[in-house]
């Protein structure tokens, strides 16, 4: 007999690959739903691979047809072009159809700490929707929120590791801690699969052992890379300047408006319980010789 399919969204990508390793390492079967096939990713040949394509909802459902759980991590960073937040829940909308008209076993959804249909961040906000859209579903379900994952092929802590090799100065937000609550990638996808085997309907924040104000968590990249960057507090508006003068060589988005004013209200931080453990310094020095070596454009993965 075949054993049970578990769907993952993004398995050759960042968090979902995490996904798809620790449900490998317990002898799951694995299908991606991922907008391109990578033959050279460390995944390609475990897990089987369906193309992610809203537009065509028939094969949604034939892809996820008869799966035990669909892992749903699919989100945009910030809106682009014609991908709004409205299309981006229309996505989601679809993919849940198709999730309930192929009978899945159970979605496990993937939404951000602190999520708020009040929030007045875009991206809170249509997680909140997200989330709401999945329990009004009629799928089993659960929810992690993860506040910010670190963990091999992330962004934000490579690319300023990047700035701090390259920099003789780094602007450092004043005006509120900006803090955060570094979650493991490996964590969250202990916690995922951990909801996945649970009969109820759960939600659960993912985030990690110690909360760093964004001027420590420089400060942590830096002293892992050995870099000499000098670090500057400067206004919001200013590092807004900057990182947005940086973003044009570049051709990708640094940070975003929202994305540094939702770090200045502490949205990535849990007010739940703390369960994970592992800390963000151990995982910097474990990567500090390749952290930060070449940059990784947003915009490159996942736009171009
Ligand atoms: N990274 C964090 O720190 C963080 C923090 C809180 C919450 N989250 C949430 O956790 C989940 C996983 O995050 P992640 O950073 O690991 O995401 P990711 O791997 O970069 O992407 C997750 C999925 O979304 C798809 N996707 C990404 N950008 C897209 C675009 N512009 N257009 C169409 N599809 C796109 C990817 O498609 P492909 O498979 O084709 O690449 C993948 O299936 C997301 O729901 C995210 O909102 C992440």
């Amino acid at each position: 007999m075949i054993p049970p399919v578990h769907v993952v969204t993004g398995a050759f990508s960042f968090t979902g690959a995490y996904v798809a390793r620790a449900l490998l390492e317990r002898g799951e079967r694995v299908r991606t739903l991922s907008r391109r096939p990578d033959a050279g990713h460390s995944l390609a040949g475990q897990v089987e691979f369906a193309r992610l394509q809203f537009g065509d909802e028939e094969a949604l459902t034939h892809d996820l047809s008869g799966a035990a759980t669909l892992f749903n991590t699919y989100w945009v960073r910030f809106p682009r072009g014609a991908a709004t937040w409205g299309t981006v829940l229309e996505n989601t909308r679809t993919l849940l159809r198709a999730a309930r008209a192929a009978k899945v076993g159970r979605v496990v959804q993937f939404s951000v700490s602190n999520a708020s249909e009040d929030s007045p961040y875009g991206y809170f906000r249509a997680k909140a929707l997200a989330e709401r859209e999945l329990r009004e579903s009629g799928l089993a379900h659960a929810i992690v929120r993860p506040t910010l994952i670190f963990g091999h092929g992330e962004l934000l802590l490579n690319n300023i590791a990047w700035m701090l090799r390259r920099a003789p100065l780094f602007l450092v937000p004043t005006g509120g801690r900006y803090a955060t609550q570094p979650v493991s990638a490996e964590d969250v996808a202990e916690l995922a699969v951990e909801l996945a085997g649970r009969g109820d309907e759960a939600g659960a924040d993912a985030a990690g052992p110690a909360v760093y104000s964004f001027a420590e968590l420089v400060a942590a990249v830096k002293s892992a890379i050995g870099a000499r960057t000098w670090l500057v507090r400067s206004p919001a508006v200013a590092v807004l300047a900057a990182a947005r003068a940086a973003s044009v060589p570049l051709g990708d988005v640094l940070i975003g408006r929202d994305e540094l004013a939702a770090l200045r209200d502490d949205l990535l931080v849990s007010r739940a319980p703390r369960r994970s453990t592992k800390r963000l310094e151990h995982w910097l020095e474990e990567e500090a010789s390749t952290l930060g070596r070449s940059f990784v454009s947003e915009r490159g993965r996942n736009w171009d």
